[in-house]
């Protein structure tokens, strides 16, 4: 149960930081790829600016112009930036261009970006539109176009490092988290497995401690009882209600103990496992039930369909049975059935306790096997009980690798189905034709509840 718990931290924490540190990677690279954008934006727009000057000349002396400006050399400047800078006139038709990136396209004024086929992918453009000239008219003419590209690819490479080494670094940091996260989840749980250890040691102690004053209250009632011409006749009904209330402590801190044993991990089974014939345990508990059944008008039906042994201890099967099928008897009115069946898979033992009693009502049925849990319909019946039945039921299936599972209708009735898994000589003595599967889960659609 504990290290469930612990997995469970461990997973919560390591999704936290997962949310925060993708959360924090997809911040960084925005932020970064965006003001990388900007600063190549002013780039161009400062390059455009500073080329305006030149529309004019460009017009007059056309590729003469570049050659003067190849001796400037900045146009190896713009090679290696893998820039251009283009020339139009007032109609958006090219005059001249220098550097490495051809568009084809007509200008537009403005930022632009351009996707491409081929490498470089992408293109940020620039065009700036040139006026000047005629003044006196005061609407300055249209002269052209200078429009300045530069390829994004520079950007790109940053940003897939970016990203490569973002990723990196959550990932290391993910595992540095988790394995933080595993010796802190240890940490955590520590005192409170302690803790529980500690309450489930005191219930231990205590029901082992009550046990023995009740015992002897319970002998001391007894020897009274069986000399009735000694009590005073007012005093009979205390007697048989001390009497009562003490079988009924008794029942309760037994139920306590063993409950409080079974939850130690220590207290394996393995040390007392042998084949059990689940057939004769059934049998016997059968015949011990039916004068409890007879005297509440109930009949016990029995149907045994395969012999089947299981490794296990036979007093707690003998214990989980008895808690089904007096379950079953006491929650069933007179004239009611009770029915007992025995089946197997090729995996498991499968039995059903079935009733025609009263039933749980479907919103009450996920509370059935908690401790000291009680339906109120069963609290009303005054029949006597702890609540712990169950429970206990679960814990001996559990114990022995099986479950529980429960299927019921109000004012219908219920079936409570416990499958242990066969032991391995019961697992291969099966001819494979004969092999019944009996599905495990499913069919039972209706308020059905399993035990966890
Ligand atoms: N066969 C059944 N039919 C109807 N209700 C049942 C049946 N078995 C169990 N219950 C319900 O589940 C509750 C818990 O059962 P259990 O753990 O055996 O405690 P107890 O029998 O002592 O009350 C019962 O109080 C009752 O409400
Ligand atoms: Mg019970």
């Amino acid at each position: 149960m504990f290290q469930y718990l612990r997995w469970r931290l461990l997973l919560s924490y390591l999704t936290v930081m997962a949310t925060i540190l993708s959360l924090f990677g997809a911040g960084v690279y925005v932020f970064f790829s965006r003001s990388l954008y900007r600063e190549l934006d002013k780039k161009l727009q400062t390059l455009a600016e500073s080329a305006v000057p030149s529309l004019s000349e460009v017009k007059a002396k056309k590729e003469q112009y570049l050659k003067d400006v190849d001796r400037v050399s900045w146009g190896e400047i713009l090679y290696r930036e893998r820039q251009s800078v283009e020339w139009f006139d007032a109609d958006g038709q090219p005059l001249v261009s220098k550097g490495t990136l051809n568009l084809a396209l007509p200008p537009r004024p403005g930022f632009w970006t351009i996707e491409r086929m081929q490498r470089p992918s992408q293109i940020r453009t620039f065009t700036i539109p040139v006026t000047g000239g005629d003044t006196e008219a005061n609407s300055p003419s249209l002269e052209g176009y200078i429009r300045v590209s530069q390829s994004t690819e520079e950007i790109e490479t940053i940003q897939s490092q970016l990203l490569w080494g973002m990723g990196m670094g959550a990932v290391t940091t993910l595992g540095l988290v988790g394995l933080a996260g595993f010796w802190l989840s240890q940490r955590a749980i520590e005192p409170v497995e302690q803790s529980f250890q500690r309450l489930k040691q005191f219930t231990a102690d205590a029901s082992h401690e009550l046990r023995g004053p009740l015992t002897a209250i319970k002998a001391s009632v007894d020897v009274m009882r069986n000399h009735p011409e000694r009590i005073h006749p007012k005093d009979a009904k205390k007697l048989s209600a001390i009497a009562s209330a003490t079988s009924q402590m008794i029942e309760l801190t037994e139920d306590l103990l063993f409950l409080a044993r079974t939850d130690t991990p220590s207290s394996s089974l393995e040390t007392g496992r042998s084949p059990i014939a689940l057939n004769t345990i059934l049998q016997e508990l059968v015949d011990l039930f039916v004068p409890f059944a007879q005297e509440k008008g109930v009949q016990i039906d029995y149907q045994e369909l395969a012999a089947v042994s299981i490794d296990g201890e036979r007093s707690q099967l003998s214990r989980l049975f008895s808690n089904l099928l007096r379950n079953g008897i006491q929650y069933t009115p007179s004239g009611g059935r009770v029915m007992l069946r025995l089946t197997r898979n090729n995996r498991f033992a499968i039995i059903d306790v079935k009733d025609t009693g009263i039933g749980i009502a479907p919103e009450e049925l996920p509370f059935v096997f908690d401790r000291f849990w009680r339906a109120d319909k069963a609290r009303s019946r005054r029949e006597g009980g702890t609540g712990l039945g169950l429970s206990i039921a679960v814990a001996i299936a559990q114990r022995h690798g099986g479950k529980i599972t429960v299927n019921s209708q109000l004012k219908v009735g219920s079936c409570f189905t416990v499958y242990l898994p066969l032991n391995a000589a019961a697992t291969s003595s099966l001819p494979a034709g004969q092999r019944r599967e009996l599905p495990l889960e499913g069919v039972r659609a209706q308020s059905m509840q399993t035990s966890k």
